[in-house]
């Protein structure tokens, strides 16, 4: 595989909600030496910023709008996780609430949205050394990397991890009510007009529904080993 002019280069993951990618991101970037960006943390941020300005969600001219307006930094953690500051202020552990889920797939559907952390994605990638995770990272925000992983999961055993989650947080919710959720989110993401989720044409698909974390992090990091 050709590095395409990196000494470093930039890899790509991207997959739909709950597949598991910003851990096994996470800890592929660390196992490599590499930095980590979960770009999902851009949108939510961007769709926790609207909320808090009062903005309708489904309005697509008022939040992107909103989005220009917004002034925010993506910074490294402590333990290799990314840290979002909006106007002066650290939102990070805001960004997974129930009502930035219910709103980011609209917010992330806005072409100017897109265009503004598309951007900053690019900014980041290019210093290479990066492992960016996404829904459009190997299609849009760097086509050029020389390994693209879409990792995927059946709906049903991604509602099943999140229902685990939930419940080790002593959070009593319906399975069946993850399950229409999930499947609600696959829908928009992959539907919509504005970079839909879909894997690159030379993308490395990795299932991991028979696999487990450690499994899945040591097949990305052999896959690494080929572009460096
Ligand atoms: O990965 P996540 O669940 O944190 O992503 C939140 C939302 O942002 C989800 O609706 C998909 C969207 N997203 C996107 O459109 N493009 C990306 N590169 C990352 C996330």
């Amino acid at each position: 595989m050709s590095n395409k002019g990196y000494a470093r280069p930039p890899i790509a993951i991207d997959g739909p909600a709950v597949s598991g990618k910003s851990s096994v991101g996470r800890s592929l970037a660390s196992h490599i030496g590499y930095r980590f960006l979960d770009t999902g943390l851009m949108y939510r941020a961007a769709t926790w910023n609207a909320i808090k300005n009062g903005v309708n969600v489904n309005d697509p001219i008022a939040v992107a709008e909103a989005c220009e307006r917004m002034d925010f930094a993506v910074s490294d953690g402590e333990i290799g996780d990314n840290q979002i500051v909006v106007n002066g202020e650290n939102i990070t552990n805001h960004l997974h609430a129930p009502v930035v889920d219910d709103a980011v797939s609209s917010v992330a559907s806005v072409g100017r949205v897109r265009e503004i952390m598309v951007a900053e994605q690019r900014r980041l990638a290019n210093g290479g050394a990066i492992v960016m995770v996404g829904r459009d990272i190997g299609t849009v925000v760097i086509p050029e990397a020389p390994l693209k992983i879409y990792l995927t999961a059946t709906v049903r055993t991604r509602a099943n991890r999140r229902h685990r989650d939930f419940i080790a947080e002593g959070i009593n919710i319906e399975f069946e009510d993850i399950l229409r959720s999930m499947e609600q989110r696959d829908l928009i993401d992959s539907s919509r007009e504005n970079s839909p989720l879909r894997p690159a044409d030379d993308a490395r698909i990795v299932d991991t529904d028979e696999l487990t974390f450690g499994e899945v992090v040591n097949h990305l990091v052999e896959l690494a080993k080929d572009i460096f």
